[in-house]
């Protein structure tokens, strides 16, 4: 083990744009990294991670979820102890990726302050191990878009392939104001399928709509995309991940003008996307007209590989 420097770090905040739950069950899903997410800066410290704009703190040893992740996190990639400090520009716990962006901003900062080359596969398996100690057995959708920042199509036997979009996107995010809790939620779409194998068959058809997402982005279908958004809706409130928030928001979304709307992440609580072309600003302001905060996002442009 050799001494420390300082070291700095980003990951992305993300969006699932379809495929949520049905990926944890081996189907496929889409996701897009936003271009908003957290920056963390490690120094020679002594194991204890501050991100004052979500009021945390937290070290090693404390028995919090974030002190074991963190110790995690350092015991994978063998660094000295660090004093990581983390700006935020995405809420906590709102189905944006937060803990996953969180571990993979402290993962390369980290990697950085060891003044080492550490393989990427490395901070993937650091990440991977903090994930773990957040949400059990996360199908790694986050971590990959933590890290990537595009868009991708990831599925747990093949990982996260990026693919093609032929024009840029802007999303409404909406959040519900309810933190979301992926661990309780995955937890209870997996009691369900368990009992009921048409709550199988919907997930099923989750990750068949994620497909369809990926030729819709490909081809630049925005209306496409929205009525698929649509359906997803649907089949996430047949497995009972939405919520009346969750609801309020998708039915306001589609009233002020967008072409579709879905919860997106684990639900429960969390936050919504739609798609609504010339009409973002009245999305917005019906969220806000009914007590919802909700800003936007771009998904950026990108080429076919090798084109
Ligand atoms: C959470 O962002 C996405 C879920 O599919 C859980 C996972 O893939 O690990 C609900």
């Amino acid at each position: 083990m050799t001494g420390a420097a300082d070291g700095r770090g980003f990951g992305h905040g993300k969006v699932i744009l379809v495929g949520e739950h049905a990926v944890v069950h081996g189907h496929a899903a889409v996701a897009a990294g936003i271009s908003t997410g957290i920056s963390v800066e490690a120094r020679p410290g002594s194991g204890t991670l501050r991100i004052p704009s979500w009021g945390l703190e937290a070290a090693v040893g404390d028995g919090t979820p974030v002190g074991r992740a963190l110790e995690a996190i350092q015991r994978r990639l063998e660094t000295p102890p660090l004093a990581f400090e983390g700006d935020a520009q995405i809420p906590s716990r709102a189905g944006l990726g937060s803990s996953a962006a969180m571990a993979v901003a402290i993962a390369r900062a980290a990697a950085a302050a060891t003044g080492r080359t550490i393989a990427p596969e490395m901070i993937d398996a650091a990440v991977h191990a903090a994930e773990e100690v957040f949400h059990g057995t996360p199908s790694g959708i986050d971590a990959a878009a933590a890290q990537s920042g595009r868009v991708g199509r990831f599925t747990r036997a093949a990982g996260w392939q990026p693919i093609p979009v032929l024009q840029p996107i802007t999303l409404c995010i909406g959040l519900s104001g309810k933190p979301r809790d992926t661990l309780a939620q995955v937890a209870a779409v997996g009691r369900l399928r368990d009992r009921l194998a048409a709550a199988g068959d919907a997930l099923a058809l989750l990750g068949r709509l994620a497909d369809e997402a990926a030729g819709a982005l490909a081809k630049g279908d925005v209306d496409g995309l929205g009525r698929i958004f649509d359906v997803a809706h649907g089949l996430l409130a047949a497995v009972r991940v939405s919520s009346p928030e969750l609801d309020t928001l998708v039915h306001a979304a589609r009233a002020a003008g967008a072409v579709g709307a879905k919860l997106t992440g684990a639900g429960g609580g969390g936050a919504v996307i739609a798609l609504a072309p010339a009409h973002e600003r009245d999305v917005l302001a019906r969220w806000r007209a009914a007590g919802f905060q909700g800003f936007t996002a771009e998904i950026a442009a990108t080429r076919p590989e090798g084109a």
